[in-house]
């Protein structure tokens, strides 16, 4: 059984419609960023500072790679596409869904998310995260199946788009 991935930049939603997709599917949801976070036994922040970008993504494809194939919605961290073997991991899996959103909506939501500090963005000028996320545009569409377009839509509106194209509705 495979399982459905979702990706997309930091802000696009992926925990709060794999929630929803979860609970609607019955299925059960993972968080990969909750994941690495028990792996390495302290905030993802910490763990950048400590060991820098490249060691994270390292775990992060671990964890990537030993969750594949779990019968759950899987809400990525931003970053899953910047490593050249989780963009082949995910070109391979049936049900990976970009949720694709306009970079102002992005920036907004990260800068209004006080809980979450992020070390690619928690810091960085409204430019630099724009930057960051041009850069990895082209590796959400090669990765994904399906995109689904998320500015200006509910969780409910995404969440029926995605079972309808899953055929899962
Ligand atoms: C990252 C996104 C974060 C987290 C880490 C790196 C990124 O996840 O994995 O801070 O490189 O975009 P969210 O997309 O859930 O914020």
């Amino acid at each position: 059984m495979n399982s459905i991935l979702l990706i997309g930049f930091m802000g696009a939603g992926k925990s709060t419609v794999g929630s929803l997709l979860a609970q609607k599917l019955n299925w059960p949801m993972i968080d990969l960023d909750d994941l690495i976070t028990e792996k390495i036994q302290m905030p993802i922040n910490d763990y950048f500072d400590q060991f820098g970008e490249a060691a994270f993504r390292q775990v992060e494809s671990n964890v990537l790679k030993d969750n594949l194939r779990t019968k759950a919605i899987i809400a990525t961290g931003g970053g899953i596409v910047v490593s050249a073997l989780n963009r082949s991991l995910l070109k391979a899996q049936p049900k990976v869904i970009y949720l694709k959103t306009e970079p102002q909506t992005l920036v907004t939501r990260i800068k209004n998310d006080t809980k979450n500090i992020r070390p690619l963005a928690t810091e960085k000028s409204e430019g630099e995260i724009i930057s960051l996320l041009n850069g990895r545009l082209t590796h959400y569409e090669d990765s994904a199946a399906i995109a689904v377009e998320t500015t200006e839509r509910s969780p409910e509106e995404i969440v029926e788009e995605i079972m309808e194209r899953l055929a899962m509705a």
